[in-house]
């Protein structure tokens, strides 16, 4: 197994992921690099449809993608096989899922759920109480899933995710089947576990998450739109020096062209649509 030292828990490249469905092929993914460096929370956003659990599952390591690689701690999820995936995932990687009740199991209390994990990451059972204590679940220690309100189960999974200091938290769509006061609660859980440490990825619809996240991905159509951090917006420049026009402007540039002017003293790249009336200039 390949281990190389980067900054990035998490780095995609060139990420493709081709379904085929009854009515021919999607592409879901359209060639997505992204870094995700320890210790942060990344909120992954965009319209319905453009590939973000996709996404998240890729990089969750519960589906392979068609093309392109995604490692890990430097371990390269692709390259190792079905059972050591799943060893890799116990240890590394936690999935939040939408419904709380696909996080838990109904039978154990808090303790026990977030206990077994810890265990199972080389833990002391009683960093389950620690960590529970953490995110304000200290007196629901004994409550099983069915005694909890949605909001708290939500909570309780997001402690289990996070015992035992996996790489990375990957949630998709953690908040939507919550109420607001619910989701702010699930949200004040994320701060908690941020001071932490933890990493977290969040695809998300709700405009709450994304207000209070500071890493915003915009996937569109399979592909990174923009990043937007603390309220700027970043063209992303793909590993082979492509760039994605904002959607709005794609009529601005017929034919598919553009015309690119480096400047030197000014240190920008200006592009423009072309101008058919130019002359065409020869280089002789
Ligand atoms: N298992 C599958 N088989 C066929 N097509 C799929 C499959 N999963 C996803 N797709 C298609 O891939 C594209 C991306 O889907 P994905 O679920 O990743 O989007 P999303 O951004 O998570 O959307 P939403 O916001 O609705 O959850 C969609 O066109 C979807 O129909
Ligand atoms: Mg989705």
């Amino acid at each position: 197994m390949d281990r190389t030292e980067t900054g990035d828990r998490v780095r995609c490249r060139g990420l493709v992921k081709i379904y085929s469905a009854a009515t021919g092929q999607v592409q879901a993914l359209r060639g997505v690099d992204l870094d995700i460096p320890a210790g942060r929370v990344v909120a992954v956003v965009g319209p319905s449809g453009g590939g973000k659990s996709s996404l998240l599952r890729i990089m969750a390591g519960l589906e392979r993608a068609t093309a392109g690689s995604v490692t890990v701690d430097g371990i390269d999820l692709a390259q190792v096989g079905s059972r050591a995936r799943r060893r890799l995932r116990a240890r590394l990687l936690s999935h939040v899922y939408q419904r709380p009740v696909d996080n838990l199991i109904s039978h154990l209390t808090a303790a026990q759920q977030v206990a077994r994990v810890a265990v199972r990451r080389g833990q002391r059972p009683d960093a389950a109480v620690a960590m529970l204590e953490r995110v304000d679940l200290g007196t629901r220690l004994d409550h099983r899933p069915g005694e909890l309100s949605g909001g708290e189960q939500q909570r309780l999974a997001f402690a289990r995710a996070a015992v035992g200091a996996p790489s990375i938290i990957i949630a998709d769509e953690p908040t939507a089947e919550l109420d607001s006061a619910n989701s702010t609660r699930v949200l004040d859980t994320i701060d908690l576990l941020f001071e932490t440490g933890v990493t977290v990825v969040v695809a998300t619809h709700d405009p709450q998450v994304v207000e209070r996240i500071d890493h915003v991905v915009i996937l569109r159509d399979g592909a990174i739109e923009a990043i937007e951090e603390r309220g700027r917006t970043y063209a992303a420049i793909d590993h082979t020096g492509r760039i994605q026009l904002p959607p709005g402007l794609h009529h601005r540039f017929p034919g598919g062209r553009a015309v690119l002017a480096w400047s030197q003293e000014a240190g920008h790249l200006t592009v423009r649509p072309d101008d058919p009336g130019e002359q065409p200039r020869r280089d002789s």
